[in-house]
């Protein structure tokens, strides 16, 4: 089995601040139904505009607003047994303004070197591969969040392989693995598992009821890890192991102590998992 815990570093869990926990009960639910999913440390990430950082006054506002919701999640985790999460604040970052000022540590993957990033429309804008360099430049390590979600993506894979070489991560969403999102997002979500240009899962959850997908998603690549050992020869699973780990658990954990992250072993490398990741189920 793969070790729990999990570290989840995409959550929308300050209440009412952006789509995610609405109020206190669903920030505790949304905490309690995390534990029980394996995770032990999560980052709360709400979203934050990046044109917003750019106005000091709205800047300003908005931080109150995050400093006020975070507070009160920190009341709600400590009313929660002692095996919640651990909590860790970041934000998620819609890049649609140039150049970020991200000195506040707030806006950083617990203050880390790492940001999460994501861009306008779920579309993956012209400027794209600028504005990662910007922040590269600028000292940081993005980490594009689902970035199997982006409608361009299947014309985009050149592209997204220049992020990866010039320092960006790449996180999937566990949900996308599992359909979640629809058709076309599994299928890539899958392809980036094969491709090894995924980095880490995270479970992108919103708290307002359903499971955060992470055990499940853990659930379905165990089970074809399971039948490829079934297979012997070339589809032995271990590697499919070591790359869950790095994904769930590891890597995750490397980004928060401001450590690169770990290369994840190619899936496709191995034939079992070529038929899986080929498949439409
Ligand atoms: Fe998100």
């Amino acid at each position: 089995m793969i070790p729990l815990p999990f570290i989840d570093l995409h959550s929308h869990l300050i209440p009412a601040v952006d789509d995610g926990a609405r109020n206190a009960f669903d920030a505790r639910d949304g905490l309690a139904v995390l534990a029980s999913d394996g995770v032990r440390r999560v980052v709360a990430t709400p979203h934050v505009q990046a044109s917003i950082l750019a106005d000091p006054a709205a800047r300003a506002r908005r931080m109150t607003e995050l400093d006020m919701g975070w507070r009160l999640l920190r009341n709600v985790r400590d009313e929660l047994p002692e095996d919640a999460p651990v909590l860790e604040r970041g934000i998620e970052l819609l890049l649609d303004a140039p150049e970020p000022d991200l000195s506040d540590p707030r806006l950083r993957l617990a203050g880390g070197s790492a940001v999460l990033v994501e861009f306008p429309f779920l579309r993956i804008p012209m400027y794209a591969e600028r504005q990662l360099a910007g922040l590269i430049e600028a000292g940081w390590t993005p980490v594009v969040a689902h970035v199997e979600r982006y409608a361009e993506l299947g014309r985009s894979l050149a592209q997204i392989a220049r992020w990866r070489e010039m320092g960006a991560v790449l996180q999937v969403n566990a949900g996308s693995l599992l359909g979640r999102y629809g058709a076309r997002p599994r299928r890539r979500a899958r392809h980036l598992l094969a491709s090894g240009w995924t980095s880490l899962l995270a479970s992108d959850y919103h708290a307002r009821g359903g499971p955060p997908a992470l055990r499940e998603a853990r659930g379905l690549l165990l089970r074809q890890t399971r039948a490829a050992e079934e297979g012997g020869g070339e589809d032995g699973g271990t590697g499919v192991r070591g790359a869950t780990r790095l994904l769930m658990g590891e890597n995750p954990r490397r980004l928060l102590e401001g450590r690169r992250v770990l290369p994840v072993p190619p899936l496709a490398r191995r034939a079992a998992w070529r038929r899986w990741l080929g498949g439409g189920d």
